[in-house]
C-alpha cells in the first residue's frame, strides 16, 4: 500500500492539528498516513509522496524551507504538496505561481484599501510573494498542488518581537481561522492530485 508522509513545522502549535486534518482525508482514499514533525523526519525513502505544511512566519516558517531544499532531490522521484497557514493575504486575483495550481481559502484574502495601488504591508501579503521562495525551493520540480489557508494567531503564546511583528506587519488581530471545511476539501483532492487514489489493499491505516 502507498505511503503518505505529512510533516509539518510551526511556531505556536495550531499547525499540528492542520496536519492531522489532512492525513485523516488522505487516510480516508485507503492510502497509508504518517504524521510527523519536521525535525523528526530523516529520510523520505518509504514515501510515496509527501505533504509539508508549515506557517508564514516572517516568510514561510525556515525549518520547512530548509526541508524542502534538504530533500529536493527525492522530490523527482515522489509527489510533493505544499500547505501554507496565514493571518494577512492581499486580494489580487492570482489563482496560480510558476504555473503552480493553488487552492486557496476564500475567506483569507482582503482586498486592497486603494484598489489598483498596493502599500508596502499589501504588496507583502501577495500570494505571489509568499509562494515563490516555496516554489522556487525545489526547482525544478514543483508541488502538485499548494493549499493556502487562515491560522490561528494567539498573542498569549508569543514572545514581544513576535508579537511586535504580527501586530506591525501581519496586522491581522487574534483569533482562530482555520477553515476546516476548506483544508479537508484541498487534501481531500491530494490522493488524484498525487495519482495514487483508490486502492483497495484494505482499511485506511494511519499513524503518527
Ligand atoms: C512572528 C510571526 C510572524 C508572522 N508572519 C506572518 C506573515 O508574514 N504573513 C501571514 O499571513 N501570517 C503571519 N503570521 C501568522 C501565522 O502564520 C499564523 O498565526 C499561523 O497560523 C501560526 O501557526 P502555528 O500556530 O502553527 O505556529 C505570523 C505570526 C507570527 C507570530
Amino acid at each position: 500500500m502507498s505511503k503518505i508522509l505529512i510533516t509539518y513545522a510551526t511556531m505556536t502549535g495550531s499547525t499540528v492539528e492542520v496536519a492531522q486534518a489532512v492525513g485523516e482525508e488522505i487516510a480516508r482514499s485507503g492510502l497509508q498516513v504518517e504524521i510527523h514533525p519536521i525535525s523528526e523526519v530523516k529520510s523520505l525513502e518509504a514515501y510515496d509522496a509527501v505533504v509539508v505544511g508549515a506557517p508564514m512566519i516572517m516568510g514561510w516558517h525556515r525549518t520547512a524551507s530548509g526541508f524542502l531544499k534538504k530533500h529536493r532531490a527525492a522530490f523527482r522521484r515522489i509527489p510533493l504538496a505544499v500547505f501554507v497557514m496565514a493571518m494577512s493575504l492581499t486580494k489580487t486575483g492570482e489563482t496560480s505561481v510558476s504555473g503552480v495550481p493553488i487552492y486557496l481559502d476564500e475567506k483569507l484574502p482582503k482586498p486592497p484599501e486603494k484598489e489598483g495601488r498596493l502599500n508596502f504591508r499589501e504588496r507583502y501579503a501577495r500570494l505571489s510573494n509568499y509562494l515563490r521562495p516555496i516554489i522556487q525551493a525545489t526547482h525544478p520540480v514543483t508541488p502538485v498542488s499548494i493549499g493556502v489557508f487562515g491560522g490561528r494567531l494567539d498573542y498569549g503564546r508569543l514572545k514581544w518581537w513576535a508579537v511586535l511583528f504580527a501586530m506591525l506587519i501581519v496586522r491581522a488581530p487574534a483569533g482562530e481561522r482555520r477553515n476546516w471545511p476548506a483544508i479537508r476539501s484541498w487534501a481531500a483532492g491530494l490522493p488524484a492530485a498525487f495519482q495514487l487514489e483508490a486502492q483497495s489493499a484494505g482499511p485506511a491505516g494511519q499513524t503518527a
